[in-house]
């Protein structure tokens, strides 16, 4: 057994990779900076020890401002002939109901000229075309229409608004839309605005977005500007959000900002996306494993409605939209779709099919600044230039730095509020705020937040506010220049997140969060010159990912032959391969490749494929222990810790007497599970009981959530039935053996053995790897032959994190069940 390949283990959390420490205000950084090294970062920023414990920072002269900034002229924008659409057809006006109060306001004034804009004549056409505004009926309260009314002005002054009718009329005439504008010109909010009243849009207009924290935010923008409820808040509500574990749509619902995730969960139930007059895939420059699927279903989809082969009678509309795509690769891709269908060569057909529009224009100028060398200390770098900003740009302002994980962020974030602490009093404050993904959706949601006043809001963010997002208030935005990526490593079997240039794409989204409510500026902490040799585009996920779940998507969506699915990227033959036999090692692939009934149900969960085995496994009447494993992979799927990361000697001691009572001989799944359980049945204090455990009660909510939410699907699977719920789980004790083998299924991969130099090596592959310091089984004396583990770390070395102990026999019987040996 030992002997076979190493298969994946679960993706790395987090894998750091090494980068030098920030020198700031240590003796070294100031030495290496006196030394007059030419560095850009590397000269004015000093520990001053008179001003008590806060640190200050000194500046040179403004004009030295981040050495003499290169002004740099716009990045090349795909420059796209638009199509010219068809003559104006008498078809219906989308029902011109023009409020006085859009009648008496024209565009500003003050409005810069987007060159390819249409004539004022055609402008005032469409402010007058632009769709039914929200009724004025009694269900809107006053503050909403009040709201609605302010947004429209700085809508109409958006450079996508007098392209309303164009984009219109195009997908009237064709089904398809390739729509390309710069970032900030008013994709995302206006589009679905300006199809709602369609004649064909007699339903739901979904938009899919990279990341739940753009998704949410667009819907409550569009909410406002469309003056109406939000989410859940009524059922009279007409925009909402669906992301995993939050669904806030209601019967009125028109338009629906979702993730990728979320529309390809949709697509399994309903693969004709009967719900849908529109589906606009949005940000498709990211290229995320689940935007290539969508692209691929869509292609399919859109085909054989064309050519009447689909159960599917009325139109889908699909706009495809970025700032940054590669319009040219769209348009082939579908073109081919609909070539391969009819049977006819692919490209003289496409203008029939596939209408583009390209909007020239944003609304505000940002202006870049390089660095004129390289910089050796990016963290450094950003903070000087933070303080520089601070010091000289007047309030309102705020910066949006972007890094590359939760270390650095957390990092910066200390460094900012110890120098601020230095700071003259009458300065106005700075408050930072850190974005990554593992925060939960409440601290993330605090950016949007109205900054406080005489402050300036600093947030420091990984990639996640890279497309798409408003952050209001945002001026200035620093790029470090690199992010994390998830990276396939074949050869190691595993998956991990390693810290690469971002291309010209990204750093171009980044700069668009700047100059959305006001001219701004972005500083690059890299030169120009490196800025040219950024690669144009990053690479697609799907050739450098793990591709189980993608695999498994398809098979339930019934496409069997994967190695042919119209991927707008091959990946590699092997990755597929590779994915299609874990598929079959966890039940969810036949024999002959085609989908078994349990990985129908595994894709129909909102979890990955290893734990969706896991919950189908406890739901088998043998092991009877689903509502315990529901609540564990509850604390597995929650994005923060449970457990407070105690740092101090003093502290870890204080804290590892305060859990005792939930800690578990048999490892960190069972201590989860106690958490929640007397987390669930504590009925006086929740937050008390989190403060005398160390537990975050943030943390533990967002448990809670995930419990509901996987218990309703487990119900719709009729895996639980009303009568389990009412089973008081937690009243009897649980069925440790059960549960800890129906672990085992899911991680099968993710087992080790003991070794007799005490080391564990994994069984496949036999890799060692070492006990996470987190885990309750770190340091254990007495060790157990075999463990498992549901999360696999890199750092200097491989870690397992999340780890319980198992007997052997137990190993042996899966790995029987899984490999057949
Ligand atoms: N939450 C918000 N707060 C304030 N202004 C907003 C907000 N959301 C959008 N806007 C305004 O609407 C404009 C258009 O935003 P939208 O997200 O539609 O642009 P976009 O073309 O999709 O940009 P990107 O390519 O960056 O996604 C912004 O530039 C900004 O002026
Ligand atoms: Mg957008």
């Amino acid at each position: 057994m030992s002997k076979s390949k190493f298969e994946n283990p679960p993706a790395a959390a987090e894998s750091e990779t090494r980068e030098p420490e920030s020198t700031l205000g240590t003796k070294r950084g100031r030495k290496r900076k006196r030394k007059g090294n030419g560095q850009a970062d590397a000269e004015v920023i000093e520990e001053n020890a008179k001003k008590g414990t806060g640190k200050s920072i000194k500046f040179d002269e403004p004009t030295q401002h981040v050495e003499a900034p290169i002004e740099k002229p716009e990045e090349p924008t795909p420059k796209l002939k638009t199509i010219p659409g068809p003559k104006p057809q008498v078809e219906p006006k989308s029902q011109p109901q023009q409020t006085p109060h859009e009648s008496a306001k024209g565009p500003k004034k003050d409005k810069p000229d987007h060159g390819q804009r249409p004539n004022e004549k055609q402008r005032k056409k469409n402010l007058e075309s632009r769709g039914p505004p929200p009724s004025r009926n009694s269900h809107v309260p006053p503050h909403l229409v009040k709201k609605r009314d302010e947004l429209l002005q700085t809508r109409q002054t958006l450079p996508i608004w007098p392209h309303a009718d164009p984009i219109r009329e195009r997908l009237r005439k064709n089904n398809i839309l390739v729509l390309t504008g710069e970032t900030g010109s008013g994709k995302s909010t206006q589009v679905p605005q300006f199809l709602i009243s369609e004649p064909w849009c007699t339903k739901t207009i979904a938009i899919t977005q990279p990341r739940r924290v753009a998704a949410i935010s667009l819907a409550r923008r569009v909410a406002e500007e469309m003056g109406s409820y939000f989410g859940n808040q009524s059922p009279a509500a007409k925009v909402g959000y669906s992301v995993r574990f939050d669904n806030a749509t209601g019967p009125s619902t028109k338009v629906k900002f979702l993730t990728e995730g979320m529309l390809l969960q949709e697509v399994l139930r309903d693969p004709d996306m009967n719900q849908y007059s529109a589906v606009v895939v949005d940000e498709v420059h990211e290229r995320s494993v689940n935007v290539d699927l969508i692209l691929g279903f869509l292609r399919n989809l859109v085909a054989e409605i064309e050519k009447g082969s689909s159960r599917r009678k009325q139109p889908l509309k699909v706009v495809i939209m970025s700032a940054t795509a590669d319009v040219e690769g769209l348009v082939n891709f579908f073109a081919e779709g609909f070539a391969k269908n009819s049977g006819q060569p692919a490209l003289p057909e496409a203008d029939k099919f596939i209408s583009k529009c390209f909007v020239e224009g944003r609304q505000y100028p940002v202006k870049t600044h390089y660095l004129p060398q390289p910089s050796m200390d990016w963290v450094e770098s950003a903070l000087k230039i933070i303080f520089q900003i601070h010091y000289k740009e007047p309030l309102p302002g705020d910066i949006l730095v972007f890094l590359t994980g939760q270390d650095k962020i957390e990092g910066l974030e200390k460094l900012v509020n110890d120098y601020a602490e230095g700071m003259d009093k009458e300065m106005p404050k700075l408050l930072a705020l850190p974005l990554f993904a593992a925060l939960p959706q409440q601290a993330q949601q605090r950016i949007f937040q109205p900054t406080p006043r005489h402050t300036r809001k600093v947030i420091l963010a990984t990639n996640i506010a890279e497309t798409s997002v408003t952050v209001p208030g945002v001026q200035f935005v620093i790029d470090c220049g690199k992010s994390k990526i998830k990276q396939f490593r074949s050869r190691l079997g595993l998956e991990s997140l390693l810290a690469k240039s971002v291309s010209k794409s990204a750093a171009i989204q980044r700069k668009g969060r700047a100059g959305r409510e006001a001219p701004g500026q972005c500083y690059r902490l890299y030169t120009e010159a490196d800025y040219k040799t950024l690669e144009e585009r990053t690479t697609p996920e799907i050739l450098r990912c793990d591709l189980v779940q993608a695999i498994l998507t398809m098979k339930a969506r019934g496409v069997n032959d994967v190695l042919n699915f119209p991927f707008l990227d091959k990946p590699p033959v092997e990755s597929l391969k590779e994915a299609l036999f874990q598929l079959l090692r966890l039940g969810a692939l036949k024999a002959d490749g085609t989908i078994s009934d349990m990985g129908l149900q595994m894709a129909k969960l909102p979890v990955t494929p290893k734990l969706g085995r896991i919950l189908l496994e406890a739901a088998r009447p043998e092991k009877d222990c689903l509502l315990d494993v529901i609540d564990i992979i509850s604390a597995l799927s929650t994005e923060d810790s449970i457990f407070f990361n105690v740092v101090t000697e003093e502290k870890k001691e204080a804290a590892e007497e305060a859990r005792r009572d939930l800690y578990r001989r048999e490892g960190d799944h069972l201590t989860f599970l106690a958490t929640v359980q007397q987390y669930a049945d504590e009925e006086t204090d929740r937050r008390a009981w989190c403060d005398r455990h160390f537990v975050s009660h943030r943390a533990m909510q967002n448990v809670m959530n995930i419990r509901k939410q996987l218990r309703q699907q487990c119900q719709s699977l009729k895996l639980l039935t009303p009568a389990d719920l009412s089973k008081e789980s937690s009243s009897s004790s649980p069925n440790t053996d059960a549960i800890l083998t129906s672990l085992l299924r899911g991680f099968v991969s993710n087992t080790a053995r003991l070794a007799p130099d005490g080391s564990y090596k994994t069984f496949v592959g036999n890799h060692t790897v070492s006990v996470h310091p987190s885990s309750v089984l770190h340091g254990r004396k007495v060790k157990s032959e075999a463990i498992v583990f549901s999360e696999f770390l890199y750092t200097n070395k491989a870690y397992a994190k999340k780890v319980s102990a198992v007997q052997m026999n137990w190993v042996e019987d899966v790995m029987k069940e899984a490999f057949g040996i």
